[in-house]
């Protein structure tokens, strides 16, 4: 397979993952998606992320518990409605067990020290999306959630995060059970404009 073949079809495969097995991934693996994730672009190369890796059994169902909890506070009423069903019964369930369930979970945290916070979300989503494509050349899943992160006191009570840091998202990455396919997106001609906005590409 060329590399871009072989581009086009990581990129195509990066899905959110909500189910995961128990069979662990490796240290060397999770250290070469960190690599990889750090591979990317941020403002002056301040590279202003830390990732707290979590393997833990019980420090994992402390963090996902937060992400049920904000569930039931309201993320499940603002979801129902808003996206079809199943997408709603597959999101819930990676909040209630799917995600708690993955061998490893990464905490991406925004390092002030490094980069103004306000500034902050530009320089930190290249290296996560890196991190989750780092995950699926792997052959492993993973998923982007920010719903474990909002109830930021006590995820940083559990991470004993120093006040510098804020978690912005929490990934889960392990073996999917069964392969989720080629992500759906809408076509590139209905997103784009040739020259000025209206004309059609
Ligand atoms: C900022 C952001 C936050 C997200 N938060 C969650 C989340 O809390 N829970 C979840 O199950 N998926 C979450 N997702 C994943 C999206 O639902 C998913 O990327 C989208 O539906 C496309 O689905 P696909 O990856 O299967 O193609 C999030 C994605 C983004 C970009």
């Amino acid at each position: 397979m060329s590399e871009l073949d072989a581009v086009r079809s990581v990129l195509r495969r990066q899905r959110a993952h909500r189910s995961f097995t128990d069979q662990p991934v490796p240290e060397d693996v999770i250290t070469d998606i960190l690599e990889l994730a750090t591979r990317a672009p941020s403002a002056q190369n301040c590279q202003p992320w830390d990732f707290v890796v979590v393997q833990d059994p019980d420090r994992r169902a402390a963090i996902w518990e937060l992400a049920s909890r904000l569930w039931d506070m309201g993320a499940k009423d603002a979801t129902d409605g808003a996206v079809p069903d199943t997408m709603r019964d597959d999101v819930e369930h990676g909040v209630r067990r799917g995600f708690a369930g993955a061998p490893v979970s990464i905490v991406v945290c925004a390092n002030a020290e490094r980069w103004d916070l306000n500034l902050m979300d530009s320089s930190i989503w290249p290296a996560t999306q890196n991190l989750m494509t780092a995950a699926t050349a792997h052959g492993l899943g993973s998923a982007l959630t920010t719903i474990g992160t909002i109830l930021v006191d006590e995820l940083r009570a559990i991470l004993k995060l120093p006040a510098t840091l804020t978690p912005l998202a929490v990934i889960p990455i392990g073996h999917p059970p069964k392969p989720l396919g080629s992500s759906r997106r809408e076509p590139v001609s209905e997103h784009t404009h040739r020259e000025e906005f209206g004309n059609g590409w």
